[in-house]
């Protein structure tokens, strides 16, 4: 969550009688996390904003099952390889990786939704690595384009509004306990400090637009690996203002300013978000390590409690080969991992890196999904033999 918002038109304190012109009353919708304990946001809807009756759930996307469990491997799944792509962003996501704490999956949506979304299990976290467009919600219009981590917070009303003509391919993380800015980069007033790795300024907020109606009155929840369908008495975009730290945002991942050592530097420096039982990290182009006898390519390792995963969105990746745009990789726990042979051993004297992809280390074992399994390069692990 970020700094508080205001935006539109808010009474001068919560809880107060609050009316249009007209006399009617404005409702207030108090969205909480953590109970009442947490960050919240207030909106002030025009409706009452809890009439929706049930009906049938049409949408909704596949949630994760898993497949019978392989060996312990080093594995690549080429994510653009995945077929069935198409449809609304709602309908078409593949989940790929899962434990009881993220969900990862790729979408490569055609068109927009034509229904409205919540998502009650999880924040939301994309990473677009192709397209351009908007995310609509109850706090407004929040743009998109290539290389923007989108974060939703869990339960947002929205929809996504895809730019005609524009090519999608998103990762999708679902952060089942939520996903933030990690404490450490804050300060105890809560701005983020003079060396975290972004500022404030580098964090796009929704515009706000006021009241609108598109028209459609069909909202899908999630809740519990399941889809509900609602019919919803009026538009839900019926806010006339809101305030507070709960909203989506937008960060460009070209705005992350990397850290680079005398020596290597371990991935917690790159940390980005973190979540229940995750770090999402962005590896980003910079110059490398400055010793005279550095050896800039990462070093094997056993980092025995957590599983990586490494998605690549450009550029060439000094440790691996045979990957590029759309691969995701996952190194287990269990099983050293570390660069291909002939990277650490001709890495010495390379000065720069243009490499751009996010990693998560997660604490508990991912399990693929048969739909994973259907676009791994069955050739990954035997590729770190030296020959
Ligand atoms: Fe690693």
């Amino acid at each position: 969550m970020l700094d508080r918002l205001c935006a539109g038109q808010v009474p001068p304190k919560p809880h107060l009688v609050f009316r249009a012109p007209s006399g009617e009353p404005y409702y207030e919708e108090c969205v909480t996390r953590g109970g009442f304990d947490g960050a919240f946001s207030i909106l002030y809807h025009q409706h009452r904003p809890h009439e929706a009756e049930p009906g049938p759930a049409e949408h909704g996307f596949r949630v994760p099952h898993r497949a019978p469990t392989p060996p312990l491997a080093r594995r690549h799944f080429r994510c653009l390889e995945l077929g069935g792509a198409g449809g609304a962003p709602l309908d078409c996501r593949t989940a790929l990786l899962f434990n009881e704490h993220v969900v990862l999956g790729f979408a490569r949506p055609t068109a927009s939704d034509p229904a409205y979304f919540v998502n009650a299990d999880a924040d939301e976290l994309f990473f677009v690595l192709r397209g351009t467009g908007t995310l609509r919600s109850l706090f407004g219009d929040l743009e998109f384009q290539q290389g923007d981590y989108l974060c939703i917070p869990k339960g947002t009303l929205h929809r996504f509004v895809l730019e005609a003509g524009s090519e999608q391919a998103w990762l999708s993380i679902e952060c089942l306990g939520g996903v933030g800015i990690p404490a450490h980069y804050r300060n105890p007033v809560g701005q983020l400090k003079m060396d975290a790795p972004y500022s404030h300024r580098d964090f796009r907020r929704p515009s706000f637009v006021g009241p609108l109606d598109e028209k459609i009155r069909e909202l899908v929840v999630k809740r519990g690996q399941a889809f509900f369908g609602f019919q919803l008495a009026h538009t839900p975009l019926d806010v006339v203002g809101w305030d507070g730290a709960v909203y989506p945002f937008a960060f460009p991942i070209s705005a992350f300013q990397p850290r680079v050592g005398q020596i290597h530097l371990p991935p917690p420096v790159h940390t980005t978000f973190e979540a229940r039982g995750a770090v999402i990290c962005s590896f980003v182009p910079r110059p490398l390590d400055f010793h005279a006898s550095a050896n800039p390519c990462p070093y094997p390792h056993s980092s025995v409690d957590v599983d990586e995963v490494l998605f690549y969105a450009n550029g060439a990746f000094s440790s691996r080969r045979g990957i590029g745009e759309g691969s995701l990789s996952h190194h287990p726990a269990g099983i050293p991992h570390g660069p291909h042979p002939g990277a650490y051993e001709n890495a010495p004297g390379q000065t720069h890196t243009d490499e751009l992809a996010v990693m998560l280390d997660v604490s508990a074992p991912l399990f693929a999904t048969a739909e994973a399994n259907g676009v791994e390069d069955a050739q990954y692990h035997a590729s770190f033999r030296a020959k």
